[in-house]
């Protein structure tokens, strides 16, 4: 029996699809468990090129089961249209299965996203404009609508009554918008929830019966564990858990069938929206680094902000996690550069400071303390095993890995599924 989850360790965009694309070839199911249509995992492979916002990235393995846990904010609209999209080429969708405890992000979720965003101002976090963080208030206010109403028109409507009356009252009072017509709505989702409804189950029962039977299971991570609600540089989060206990709860798994946990690091660093990035590069290297990446963000396009690899952010995630290995992606975007830094801990005025500020503010006045390796300037993305790779390039993936203190299990120097090595999963 193993049950592996694969986390994102830094930001979130480190390359968990491709890497979740790979490890599901031996897995029997894999499970979302937290985030919604903000995420953006891409996936290249025979069949084309996709970007995935809800749909596990297992689905291109017709031995797989793929599950969307009670944990995911589930837009029905997104979702269909990823299905229809993944029809069109022609790969098959008939082994997901999405939790009727999941909650939907409705329309004014999305709205009030946006409207939210501007009342913050200068302050704003930087949100997708998914509609998540106003759909996770709902849920925890007990005021959400989760998939299982969408498959009784009746319970559906009397929800969406109530909540609608409330929403438009906030629309209209407090930020002066039309209000939204509940006819409308109710058509669109129920329509949706028609569609949806073969692939509704207890996937809660469904987990527990794998994991029971012996299965591989993965659990695919969305965004990541510094974006985390609790544990990230709040207030510039998501609003879920992105971590592995968060998986937990996001599936109804209990904590003891997790066999391993693999943190997906990006050999450097990078942000979408606003916060502290204590490594960031604002000048040349900083766009060499996010031309040479294509670092625009899946689900906006936003250019993504780059920096150095921190590993005192890296070693905190991967203690919170609880992580047993390290994938280590995108190596062969430092290949040109003449040396290549990491920051090793933090100086703010005359303090060293090895730990995580839990103030966002602190956290930006932290100077990194570095530590400076010599590039390799030799492309590495036709390595396919660790010996293959320049000198240098090993003694920075040895370095990480002394510095958050776990083994490199996988390094990828490119983006297809053959630039991945394996070096042995833990
Ligand atoms: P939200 O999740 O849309 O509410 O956005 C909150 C913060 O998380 C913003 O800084 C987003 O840019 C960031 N974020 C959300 N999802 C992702 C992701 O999949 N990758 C990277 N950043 C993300």
């Amino acid at each position: 029996m193993s049950v592996v989850a694969v986390v994102g360790a830094q930001w979130g965009d480190e390359g968990k699809g491709r890497i979740v694309d790979l490890l599901a070839a031996e897995a029997d199911l894999v499970a979302r468990s937290q985030g919604g249509s903000n995420a953006g995992h891409t996936v290249v492979n025979a069949s084309g090129t996709f970007r995935l916002h809800l749909v596990p990235s297992g689905i291109f393995h017709p031995h797989v089961t793929n599950v969307i846990g009670n944990g995911v904010m589930v837009e029905p609209q997104q979702l269909l249209a990823e299905l229809d999209e993944l029809h069109a080429h022609h790969v098959s969708t008939d082994s997901l299965v999405v939790s009727d405890r999941a909650h939907v992000v409705m329309p004014y979720h999305k709205l009030l996203d946006r409207l939210e965003e501007g009342a913050r101002g200068a302050k704003q976090v930087g949100t997708t404009g998914r509609g998540i963080g106003p759909a996770v208030q709902d849920k925890v206010a007990r005021f959400g609508i989760r998939v299982v109403d969408l498959l009784d028109p009746a319970v559906f409507r009397e929800k969406l009554h109530a909540v609608l009356s409330l929403k438009n009252r906030v629309l209209t009072g407090v930020y002066g918008v039309e209000p939204l017509r509940e006819e409308d709505i109710a058509e669109e989702c129920l329509a949706a929830g028609a569609r949806l409804a073969p692939r509704v189950g207890d996937t809660v029962a469904l987990m527990q019966r794998a994991v029971a039977d012996g299965k591989r299971v993965l659990l695919e991570g969305a965004q990541a564990t510094l974006l985390d609600v609790d544990f990230g540089t709040y207030p510039f989060v998501t609003s879920s858990s992105p971590t592995v206990a968060g998986a937990c709860v996001g599936l109804g798994l209990p904590p003891q069938s997790v066999t391993g946990a693999i943190g997906v690091y990006k050999a450097y660093l990078t942000r979408v929206g606003s916060g502290p990035f204590p490594t960031e590069l604002n000048g040349t290297v900083g766009d060499r680094l996010r031309e040479r990446g294509q670092e625009y963000g899946t689900t906006t396009g936003r250019p993504r902000r780059c920096g150095w690899f921190d590993a005192t952010l890296a070693r905190y995630s991967a203690r919170l996690n609880g992580f047993t290995s390290i994938a280590l992606t995108k190596l062969d975007v430092l290949d040109a550069l003449p040396t290549v830094k990491v920051c090793t801990g933090y100086r703010r005025g005359q303090a060293r400071w090895d730990a995580v500020p839990a103030d966002a503010s602190i956290l930006a006045e932290c100077e990194p303390v570095w530590e400076e390796l010599p590039g390799w300037q030799t492309p590495t993305s036709d390595c396919r095993a660790f010996e293959d790779l320049p000198l240098n390039a090993q003694r920075y993936v040895d370095r990480i890995a002394a510095l958050v203190g776990l083994p490199v299990a996988l390094v990828s120097v490119g983006f297809a599924r053959e630039q991945i090595i394996q070096i042995g999963v833990g």
